[in-house]
């Protein structure tokens, strides 16, 4: 069905064309893949992919797990952040760091336990959960409600919280059971690539078979698609 095309062809594309990024290399250990997940989506929250590379590694040389990230100082953290803008993330993800540890180790391992981190929230532990931990879960930022609003031809507002619900409950339908994070970030990443604000590449686009998007706008041309 639609669905099964759509992660057949996202996946596909996202195989050949997603970015080799530092928090996307293939990692052993669980808990370490937990920590780059959480790192890389906090830093990606309010900067651009090219710039967070550079931050996010000298983190990870600096603090290379969790219990070394619980043994570092606010200052050293803050200094670390400089230039990435809302400290208080880098505040929550130092006293998450400190509660895990505190904790006796006890790992968060599902969505749920996530939550219960000071700083994650319902995107950062859909993140992690999917990425790091193959949990079948959804991620809703801006780009993923564009991308799944053309392909439903829905039109909404964003920034209302009844649409960020539904868009949640879509993307939840939409996720592939099998790769939940590669689905993931291949959403995000067509998001922020070809599936743009203004002027998307639908020539270029794995999935525009599937777009009501632009299956109506090919027919009508007063249906403008562009402001979600
Ligand atoms: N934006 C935020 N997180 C992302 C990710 N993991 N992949 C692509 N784009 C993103």
């Amino acid at each position: 069905d639609e669905t099964e095309k759509i992660r057949e062809a996202l996946l596909k594309w996202y195989g050949l064309n997603g970015r080799d990024l530092p928090w996307r290399e293939e990692e052993e250990d669980v808990e370490v893949r937990v920590y780059r997940v959480w790192v890389s989506e906090v830093m990606l929250q309010q900067t651009r992919v090219q710039t967070v590379i550079q931050y996010f590694n000298r983190w990870m040389s600096k603090w290379p797990t969790i219990h070394s990230l619980a043994q570092a100082s606010l200052e050293e953290v803050n200094e670390m952040w400089a230039g990435l803008g809302y400290y208080r993330r880098a505040r929550f993800l130092l006293e998450g760091a400190r509660k895990i540890v505190a904790e006796g180790d006890q790992f968060p391992k599902t969505v749920s336990q996530l939550r219960k981190i000071p700083g994650i929230g319902d995107y950062t532990a859909g993140a992690i959960a999917s990425i790091a931990l193959k949990e079948a879960v959804p991620v809703v930022d801006g780009n993923v409600i564009r991308v799944i609003a053309r392909l439903k031809a829905i039109s909404a507002n964003p920034k209302d919280s009844l649409t960020v619900k539904k868009f949640w409950k879509l993307a939840a339908q939409l996720v592939d059971p099998f790769q939940p994070g590669d689905f993931n970030q291949a959403l995000m990443e067509l998001g922020a690539t070809l599936c743009t604000p203004t002027s998307p590449s639908c020539g270029t686009c794995p999935v525009s078979d599937q777009c009501c998007a632009l299956s109506i706008s090919m027919h009508d041309s007063s249906v403008v698609v562009t402001d979600y």
